[in-house]
């Protein structure tokens, strides 16, 4: 596979101490390292969006700013796209989402901008490029057809879902497509595109109820990007994680698929690691503290795919919080499905550069 150079500005290279916290946090905060125009840009076509969907949504008054009511649901979510995949803007309550992931400015804003971090932290050549999509609409990129990955499928393809397997293969499908509003973080294509929190937010409770790791552990998936384009000060919806969770919950879940568990054996009461109830989180929410990552418009937070998260609560009257994520994945290339589906030395660091792997991460 052909790795283009981007030709955006790129953001700096981490420093050794930078990488030595991101492995044993799991996370990094970069503040304000975007383009600010770029961000000013989707902020822009943001609200033209909005305007479009929900025009009694004001972009100069923040009392216009109300959860998105049952009727504007059920409205938003019929309007689907011919060649499949998700509405284009969509939401419920206080979350809605915008599917322009695989477009141009969302890939330069923040994936192609962190590219040579994410080379520098997962190895050189060995990231699959986000191209986007093409004139018909569609995304093509390496796709591991894990169950989840397939489950992920039905839930974000509409009507489409039928031209597709059913069925995890556990093999990976080197140019599977996808349509642009579609599941288009299964083949690297694309981000999720703008996922937002309205002001005033509901708590989410003692329990944390909605903190999740991403999927499973097997899978193309090392680090992940939550970019924000807008100011995005305390408690106003931040991407929160727990530090250090990251190294709790890559071996049990190995473990647990191992033992023959998939991340969708949903007829389990409890699994071991990765759900939102699962023994090794609750023991997470117990005894670590979850962190707010905040930060000017263009901050970038870094994660370590399996790091417990989630999106926080946005406590503020006049922000809507407005994030990005992208997960870069290693390149069938570089990882065969052999080694996809097996981490029997239990490293979680194997899959990444020489220089992460010998940067001690106690620093
Ligand atoms: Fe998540």
């Amino acid at each position: 596979m052909q790795i283009p150079i981007p030709n955006v500005p790129q953001v700096p290279l981490l420093t050794t101490e930078q990488i030595a916290q991101f492995k044993r946090d799991g996370y990094l905060v970069l503040p304000a390292v975007l383009d600010p125009e770029r961000c000013r840009q989707v902020r822009d076509d943001m609200w033209e969006t909005i305007t479009a969907y929900v025009p009694r949504m004001q972009r100069d008054d923040p009392s216009t700013w109300g959860p998105l009511t049952e009727e504007e649901n059920k409205k938003l979510g019929a309007q689907l796209p011919e060649i499949g995949g998700e509405p284009y803007f969509n939401g419920k309550g206080h979350r809605f989402y915008i599917r322009n992931g695989a477009e141009q400015p969302l890939l330069d804003l923040a994936p192609r901008a962190v590219w040579q971090v994410a080379e520098q932290l997962l190895g050189k050549g060995t990231v699959v490029w986000p191209e986007g999509h093409d004139a018909s609409g569609f995304t093509t990129g390496p796709c591991f057809m894990c169950d989840d990955t397939v489950g992920g499928l039905a839930s974000h393809l509409g009507e489409a879902v039928k031209k597709y397997p059913e069925k995890g293969s556990f093999t990976t499908e080197a140019d599977f497509r996808l349509p642009k509003t579609g599941p288009v973080w299964l083949n690297g294509q694309g981000t999720r595109g703008l996922y937002c929190t309205l002001p005033n937010s509901p708590a989410p409770g003692p329990n944390y109820q909605g903190a999740h790791s991403d999927g499973a552990c097997y899978g193309r998936w090392r680090m992940q990007i939550a970019a924000y384009t807008d100011d995005l000060p305390a408690n106003s919806g931040g991407f929160t994680v727990w530090p250090g969770s990251h190294a709790r919950i890559w071996p049990e879940q190995w473990k647990a698929f191992n033992e023959g568990e998939k991340h969708t054996d949903k007829h389990l009461k409890v699994r071991k690691a990765g759900g939102y109830n699962d023994p090794e989180i609750l023991r997470i929410k117990a005894d670590t503290e979850p962190v707010d990552c905040y930060g000017p418009a263009g901050t970038v937070v870094l994660w370590h795919t399996k790091i417990l998260h989630m999106a926080g609560q946005n406590q503020a009257n006049d922000m809507i919080r407005q994030a990005t994520i992208y997960g870069y994945l290693k390149t069938p290339e570089a990882l065969p499905d052999e080694l996809v589906a097996d981490n029997s030395d239990g490293d979680i660091w194997r899959d990444w550069s020489d220089e992460v792997r010998q940067i001690d991460e106690q620093g």
